[in-house]
């Protein structure tokens, strides 16, 4: 009787099960992969390796104690509470959920999990502003196969649709080895009502482009509270910052450098599948077209282009700083109200 019970248990599991799955596309996990995918799936769990370079890598270093200045950039937005360096896509998902920056809706799983793909078929457009604590993330699996493959290794699938809203808007041709990247790696903010995540890239991929979009739609991320500023908090516009660059012109994408060729078990070549600095694999990455150079001397050119760039973003850091100063004192130095909306422009 006990035995009959289970299995009829078991066959209205069963049943309920298929019933509520209906046509959704069940998620093969990365592990899953590895028998069919073996060196690929070994590249992929380097993500995990956390190693540093002289100006980037994957160690998760505190911004703020590093560059003193952001704090006082950031005031009054929950950048100034925490900002550590990015790591491996196998942190992601741990990431987002013990950050103690502010999460205003579940759509900030959006660029850490595909599960967050079934919670909007599940719950149609409400997945985004659902309340991030509320969302059961047991079975949610970090950045994985699914979010550039579907279940299907090899074939790329632009799996975001705010990549693909954006696309619409935008005029040119964008090749598959950024696009893949762009799903995650763009400047976006999130809906104020909807929380849905949103590119502003509708006017194009420029700085000045994005932000007449912001002020089209009369968007700010915060108001400063010692300048009295409305202000935008970019994010990571990669692929927005990568258009027109040298390597952009000559057609080579994100993967290029960032998934280099790795020699498969039977000397097939593979892409490598560890996202992280090509500093780490410059002969891969780089060499094959920088012929003059060896690793030492193209580290040294990209460390002097970085040094330069790091010089500058302080000095303008710094420039900043003393602009806030001057607007939290503005009134009390009698600036004309005028002369302290033009200076608020500025700052934002
Ligand atoms: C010409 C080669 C090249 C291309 C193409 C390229 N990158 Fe990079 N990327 C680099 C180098 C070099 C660094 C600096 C790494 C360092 O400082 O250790 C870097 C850094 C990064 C970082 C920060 C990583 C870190 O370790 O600090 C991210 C994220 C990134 N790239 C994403 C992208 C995306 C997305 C694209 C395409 C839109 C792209 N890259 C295109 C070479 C490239
Ligand atoms: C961040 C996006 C991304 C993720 C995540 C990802 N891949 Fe890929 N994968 C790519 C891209 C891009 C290519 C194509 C590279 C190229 O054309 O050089 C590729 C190529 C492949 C290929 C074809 C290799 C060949 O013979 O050319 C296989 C197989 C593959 N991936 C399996 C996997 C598996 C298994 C996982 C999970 C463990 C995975 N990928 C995760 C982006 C991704
Ligand atoms: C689904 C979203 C998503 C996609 C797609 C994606 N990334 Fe990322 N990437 C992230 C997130 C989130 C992080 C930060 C993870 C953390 O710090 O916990 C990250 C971190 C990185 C880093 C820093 C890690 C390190 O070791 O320096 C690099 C480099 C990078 N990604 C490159 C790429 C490239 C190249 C592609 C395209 C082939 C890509 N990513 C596609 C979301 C994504
Ligand atoms: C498909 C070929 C190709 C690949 C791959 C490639 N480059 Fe280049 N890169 C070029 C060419 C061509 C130029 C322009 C001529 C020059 O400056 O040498 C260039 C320019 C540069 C410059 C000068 C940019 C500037 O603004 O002054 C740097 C630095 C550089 N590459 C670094 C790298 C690094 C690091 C990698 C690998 C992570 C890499 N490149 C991968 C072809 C390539």
């Amino acid at each position: 009787m006990k035995k009959m019970l289970l299995l009829l248990a078991a066959i209205t599991i069963a049943i309920l099960s298929t019933a509520c799955s209906g046509s959704k596309e069940d998620i093969i996990s990365a592990s899953e992969w590895e028998e069919e995918h073996p060196e690929i799936y070994a590249s992929y769990l380097e993500n995990s390796e956390m190693e540093e370079t002289t100006y980037g890598g994957s160690v998760p270093i505190d911004y703020l104690e590093k560059y003193p200045y952001l704090k006082v950039l950031y005031e009054g937005n929950s950048f100034s509470v925490e900002y550590l360096r990015a790591r491996g896509h196998t942190y992601a998902l741990e990431d987002i959920i013990h950050t103690e920056r502010s999460k205003p809706g579940a759509s900030c799983l959006s660029c850490k999990t595909s599960g967050f793909l079934e919670l909007v078929e599940e719950h149609g457009e409400e997945a985004h502003a659902m309340v991030f604590e509320d969302v059961d993330k047991s079975e949610m699996e970090t950045i994985s196969c699914y979010d550039c493959h579907k279940n299907e290794p090899g074939v790329i699938t632009i799996t975001r649709e705010h990549l693909n809203t954006a696309l619409e808007g935008i005029e040119g041709e964008f090749k598959d080895g950024d696009l893949v990247c762009a799903q995650c790696h763009v400047e976006y903010h999130l809906d104020p009502e909807t929380k849905e995540v949103i590119m502003p890239s509708v006017n194009g991929l420029t700085p000045a482009e994005m932000m007449a979009f912001y002020d089209e739609v009369n968007y700010t991320d915060w108001v400063h509270p010692s300048s009295g500023a409305e202000l935008l908090k970019v994010q990571h516009p990669e692929w927005e910052t990568y258009q027109g660059s040298i390597h952009n012109n000559m057609g080579v994408t994100c993967i290029t450098c960032h998934m280099p060729d790795m020699e498969g078990a039977d000397g097939e070549t593979l892409p490598a599948h560890q996202w992280t600095s090509p500093l780490k694999t410059i002969e891969a990455s780089c060499l094959g077209c920088h012929q003059d150079y060896t690793a030492e001397s193209l580290t040294k050119r990209v460390e002097d282009l970085q040094g330069a760039v790091e010089e500058k973003m302080n000095e303008t850091a710094l420039l900043i700083v003393d602009l806030i100063d001057a607007l939290k004192n503005a009134e009390s130095d009698g600036i004309t109200e005028d002369k302290i909306v033009e200076a608020r422009q500025l700052h934002r």
